[in-house]
């Protein structure tokens, strides 16, 4: 049967994803990017605000239109996988009759059957709950595209920090680290077929452990495969940044000198308030340390904006930290109250149009920035792993080893330039790429 999946949320879904389809793939299944064409339909959804639940939601109900123009009810199944999927379990029947099966992330190997059992039975069925975190429960990449010269590697899934917004920990289940040989043999193995930049995956990612190794170990064992020419992670928490980890940066061949750093809040109240753990002079440490192992390292972060009870004060706090920092790029969202959190329960008291001030004001200060990090790269020379094809006919597209897009012209065709190192001359600025010639 043909399926197709509409992806939301986080570089985990992403990967997710990819591995749902190899999965189904190998059972006889066929990929398809037009939903009027399959037979079933996935929606790999996120919860981490209420409005990305919203739209996967509504998106199940897209799907069912789909399934009901010009063809028989049962002739399409509709399946919602992810972390609403985990949230909401069978309750999503009662929500949603017209989705036939909800599968939780740690059970996609079960996929095929499950939708065996779908088209034989015409029954709806939830599989939900957390696998134990055996080698065999983390998904490996099983096959690399000819184009794929970047791959996510996953090393620990779920998380117990417990912040108190966040609605992660119950989705995604307590958190289970991979054993760092398993984690060796898949980039080795994608690394072999043409993979040349690796980003590790995890809820918590730099609090992965195995024994006595911790994630720098980790980091320096990595760092060692032949091949492999980029190292990257998403996403850390600052409480884990030690002095190991951060000195990396300034020693380690691969690992490239950018980070995204999420902090949530410049006030130390909003950070206490917010669980985190961490003041925000412990933070500045963890940027200080950063910057002396690689001065030209860019920084990105989280924010959320308007955390309950977060005054004009504490927000201004958020401001200065932005500027002190010099963050280059920001994910920042208004808060958002989820089930099952201790915020839940707290008095929502930012007004909407507060927060909606608040928000406009970061996305000031962060554009600014964004734009003086770009602008400060003019004329400078960028290494750049070629991934694609630019906009452009002759233009090929690629990252900097700073994440930035570098678009170049190239006389060379995509096939011969992919995966390559070059070397480019930025010559342009726009708002969300580089542009550049050659060297
Ligand atoms: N409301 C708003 N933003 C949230 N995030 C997590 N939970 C919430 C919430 N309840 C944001 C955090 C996190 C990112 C993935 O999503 O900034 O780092
Ligand atoms: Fe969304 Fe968090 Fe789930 Fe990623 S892990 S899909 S951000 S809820």
């Amino acid at each position: 049967m043909k399926f197709y999946i509409k992806t939301f949320g986080c570089q985990m879904n992403v990967h997710d994803t990819r591995r749902i389809e190899e999965i189904l793939t190998r059972s006889g299944h066929e990929s398809t990017t037009n939903p009027a064409e399959a037979q079933i339909a996935l929606v790999n959804s996120c919860t981490i605000r209420q409005k990305p639940w919203h739209k996967a939601i509504s998106e199940t109900g897209r799907l069912r239109k789909g399934k009901l123009k010009g063809r028989s009810e049962k002739d399409l199944f509709v399946g919602l996988v992810g972390c609403v999927a985990q949230q909401e379990g069978e309750n999503v029947f009662d929500l949603l009759s017209h989705v036939d099966f909800v599968v939780s992330p740690d059970n996609y190997s079960q996929l095929p059957q499950i939708i065996n059992d779908i088209v034989l039975e015409k029954k709806q069925v939830a599989i939900t709950g957390f696998s134990e975190g055996r080698a065999e429960d983390f998904l490996s990449i099983e096959q690399v595209a000819p184009n794929e010269v970047s791959a996510f590697v996953t090393i620990m899934k779920g998380c117990q920090e417990r912040c108190r917004y966040c609605i992660v920990p119950t989705v995604r289940g307590p958190e289970r680290h991979r054993s760092s040989a398993q984690v060796l043999e898949e980039i080795q193995n994608v690394v072999s077929k043409g993979v040349k930049e690796i980003t590790l995956l995890g809820q918590k990612v730099n609090a992965w452990k195995e024994g006595n190794l911790v994630f720098s170990d980790l980091l320096k064992m990595i760092d060692k495969v032949e091949g492999l020419e980029r190292l990257r992670f998403t996403s850390p928490h600052p409480r884990h940044m030690t002095a190991d980890v951060t000195d990396c940066f300034g020693t380690l061949r691969t690992l490239c000198e950018s980070i995204h750093l999420p902090v949530q809040a410049g006030s130390n109240r909003t950070l206490k308030a917010m669980g985190r753990r961490y003041t925000r002079e412990d933070y500045l440490d963890v940027v200080l340390r950063l910057r002396s192992a690689r001065p030209e390292i860019s920084i990105s972060t989280d924010l959320i904006i308007g955390y309950p009870g977060e005054t004009e004060a504490d927000f201004q706090e958020t401001l200065s930290l932005i500027e002190t920092v010099g963050f280059t790029s920001a994910f920042s969202f208004k808060f958002s109250p989820r089930p099952f959190t201790p915020a839940e329960k707290l008095d929502d008291n930012v007004s909407e149009d507060e927060k909606s001030s608040r928000l406009s004001r970061v996305h000031e200060v962060i554009n600014r920035q964004e734009m003086a990090f770009r602008e400060s790269l003019r004329n400078s020379e960028l290494e750049v792993l070629v991934e694609g094809q630019g906009r452009m006919d002759n233009q090929l597209t690629g990252r900097a080893r700073n994440y930035q897009i570098v678009n170049f012209v190239s006389n060379r065709p995509l096939s011969e330039m992919i995966g390559r190192l070059v070397s480019v001359r930025v010559t342009e600025v726009h708002p969300n790429s580089l542009e550049g010639e050659l060297v």
